[in-house]
């Protein structure tokens, strides 16, 4: 590799060099005032029209009915739950780790009675002390783009195998995770700061689920479930959004197992496509406690209707594994479609959910994000939930923390930065304390 090329990655890695800007895709709408009229459907009116009208017609009717639609229309649909084989096995603890500032486990988690078939590692950091006067902790869940070693720089986490792009100006570079990739996410995971604040942290690798790619449906957790090749799928099966998701929920029955973690405390978190796993894994899964979309945009809290950014023919275009063929249909066609985003955020409710955009990152429409949410609301109100507590998109860097809704905003670009964390922090601490 020339320095030159060596010295890209490497800053790629680092979040130092911005990944394509609204500038760099041009076609695209990204002014307000060309943002055609459209009309959301209401959460709260079955599709016969009948009209949702408290907490246990929504529990019973409503969410059910788009739960199917969200899984038949777009998504695809999720083949089973937690498989009968499944087991799992701590490989390492160290109680010192991080200078002694935390604990950190491995996990290897095998989804069948083999060894050699699919599997995840899940790697938990906690505070130290063990089952002291705080535990069980509450902990943060999420996946992480380049292995678990690229949370953090500890020497002592386990290099993953999987095949993950590293990619440069050029494209992609290597799929193996090397010593370059240690740490080169931790100002995105913020591991000693969310210890410090009294959580568990955990993540999987989410090529280790699914590779991002269509190869990825032939192998691993698709394999298992008979998935059929990419553009061979019947319309409603799923892609790798749905797997994402649901390896959210199998390191969930991981933390779950683990007497020093809060299985009931769990809050599920993801940046842009792992934002909009994290979505589609607790409209699912109501065992999340909370939920956190950083920068989720087009597919996840972004509204498909309003044309600005990324839209529903382009991502199918540029990842046509993500979603289900079914999704196909609405291209260029939001207008038709029977549901927006403000529905898969509704079925998280009334759980506390936090939307994050930023204001560098047109492409996902932070208006649209903000406005999904807002639109979550009369869910939220079933269950006397008070809501955002702003009419209006807030100003950059001035976030509203609600009692079951959050939402903020902040200056800089498509990323998961500690501005973004502190907020998380602090909600976290009002709703899951
Ligand atoms: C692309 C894609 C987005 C996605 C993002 C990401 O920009 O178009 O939908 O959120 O990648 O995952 O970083």
């Amino acid at each position: 590799m020339t320095p030159r090329l060596l010295s890209s990655v490497l800053a790629v890695l680092a979040g130092t060099v911005a990944p394509l800007s609204a500038a760099d895709r041009p076609g695209f709408n990204y002014d307000e005032s060309k943002v055609l009229p459209y009309t959301l459907p209401n959460p709260l009116v079955s599709a016969d029209g009948t009209p949702v009208r408290d907490a246990a017609a929504w529990r019973t009717q409503r969410r059910p009915e788009l739960l199917e639609i969200f899984s038949r229309e777009m998504f695809g649909r999720t083949p089973g739950g937690r498989p009968a084989g499944m087991h799992w096995a701590v490989t390492s603890v160290d109680r010192a780790a991080l200078g002694g500032k935390a604990v950190r486990k491995e996990i290897t988690v095998w989804f069948t009675e083999k060894k050699d078939g699919p599997q995840m590692h899940l790697l938990v950091y906690q505070p130290p002390g063990g089952a002291g006067a705080h535990a069980p902790w509450p902990a943060f869940l999420g996946l992480n783009y380049f292995g678990n070693n690229c949370v953090n720089a500890d020497p002592g986490i386990t290099l993953t195998t999987a095949r993950v792009d590293q990619r440069d100006d050029f494209g992609v570079v290597d799929h193996h995770a090397t010593e370059r990739t240690r740490g080169v996410q931790a100002q995105r995971w913020n591991v000693e700061t969310v210890v410090a604040r009294g959580y568990a942290t955990a993540t999987v690798c989410y090529d280790e689920l699914c590779e991002d790619r269509s190869e990825g449906l032939a192998k691993d957790v698709a394999a298992l479930f008979g998935t059929r090749a990419t553009e061979e799928r019947k319309p409603d099966e799923w892609g790798a959004l749905g797997i994402w998701a649901w390896g959210l929920s199998r390191a969930l029955d991981v933390l779950q197992s683990d007497p020093e973690i809060d299985g009931k405390r769990v809050a599920v978190h993801g940046h842009s496509r792992l934002g909009k796993a994290a979505l589609w894994a607790s409209a699912q899964d109501e065992r999340f406690a909370l939920v956190i979309s950083n920068d989720s945009g087009c597919g996840g809290a972004a509204l498909s209707k309003r044309n600005f950014g990324e839209t529903v023919e382009r991502i199918n275009a540029s990842f046509p594994f993500w979603f289900a063929r079914a999704f196909r249909a609405y291209n260029a066609r939001e207008d038709a479609l029977p549901f927006d985003q403000h529905e898969l955020l509704a079925l998280i409710a009334p759980r506390p959910l936090h939307v994050a955009s930023a204001e560098g990152d047109a492409w996902a429409d932070p208006r649209g994000e903000f406005l999904a949410l807002k639109a979550a609301e009369p869910v939220y109100a079933l269950f006397g939930k008070k809501g955002l507590g702003v009419a209006a998109w807030p100003a950059v860097n001035h976030p509203a923390l609600g009692d079951a809704l959050a939402y903020h905003v902040r200056t800089g670009k498509h990323d998961i930065t500690p501005d973004d964390w502190a907020q998380y922090l602090d909600f976290a601490d009002r709703v899951m304390r």
